[in-house]
């Protein structure tokens, strides 16, 4: 049986088209069974409704900082479509530490720096300002720390020169396409242990031995 996945957005959605395309594979083992966006203005729920996803739209505006009301409502949605999962891309609304208690371990997240290094706001500002050579994009899960938890998987790109944060970032949402779906599958397929604060893979593998930036001669 797939596991039943619900994607949180509050904006553009392209880790969330990531994982749908990825979920249309018949040997994947998640379904992503709905997207539910906390701004009905958010470009992703189109692109969901497009592929033939179901959408919900939760305004948390109204909500304000009663983030426990917020997430009643969001439990009750969850409960409906009987969602095993979670997947967050790029929402942008905090969650109470009772929530993200009762969904560790189901709850991951993407965030477009190698973590623990530049949590939270502009992390491509970030990693610019502080003169790194490489910089990527981290799948975690959910705690209720901003931009931390066990880290499931990371990919790494070369920060360049002259970098713009566009640059940075457009370089980065390619590696963050690509680890999503791929985190997912192991999260779906229960290859993914938790041991403290580490998460531990199953049958686990890197795809090179280093990345060196910039290219040695
Ligand atoms: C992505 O770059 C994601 O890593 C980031 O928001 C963007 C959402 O883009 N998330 C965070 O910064 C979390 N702290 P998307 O809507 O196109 O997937």
């Amino acid at each position: 049986m797939k596991r039943r996945v619900a994607i949180l957005i509050s904006g553009r959605g392209s880790n969330m088209a990531a994982l749908i395309e990825a979920a249309k594979a018949a040997d994947f083992p998640a379904e992503i069974a709905v997207v539910i966006s906390n701004r009905a203005d958010a470009a992703g729920l189109e692109r969901a409704r497009a592929s033939g996803i179901s959408t919900e739209i939760i305004p948390s505006k109204p909500f304000g900082k009663d983030f426990a009301a917020f997430e009643k409502v969001l439990e009750e949605k969850l409960g409906q479509c009987r969602i095993e999962l979670i997947c967050l891309g790029g929402f942008m609304r905090l969650f109470t530490a009772e929530f993200v208690q009762r969904w560790y371990g189901r709850m991951l997240n993407i965030h477009p720096s190698l973590l623990p290094s530049f949590p939270g706001l502009d992390p491509h500002g970030q990693a610019l300002r502080a003169g790194v050579k490489i910089s990527g994009a981290t799948v975690h899960f959910v705690t209720p720390e901003t931009d931390a938890g066990p880290i499931v998987m990371q990919g790494a790109v070369p920060v360049h020169d002259g970098d713009t944060t566009e640059a940075l970032s457009e370089r980065i949402l390619a590696v963050e396409h690509r680890i999503y779906p791929e985190a997912l599958r192991l999260l779906a397929s229960g290859r993914l242990k938790l041991e403290g604060d580490l998460c531990r893979i199953d049958g686990e593998t890197a795809d090179g031995p280093f990345l060196i930036s910039p290219r040695p001669k």
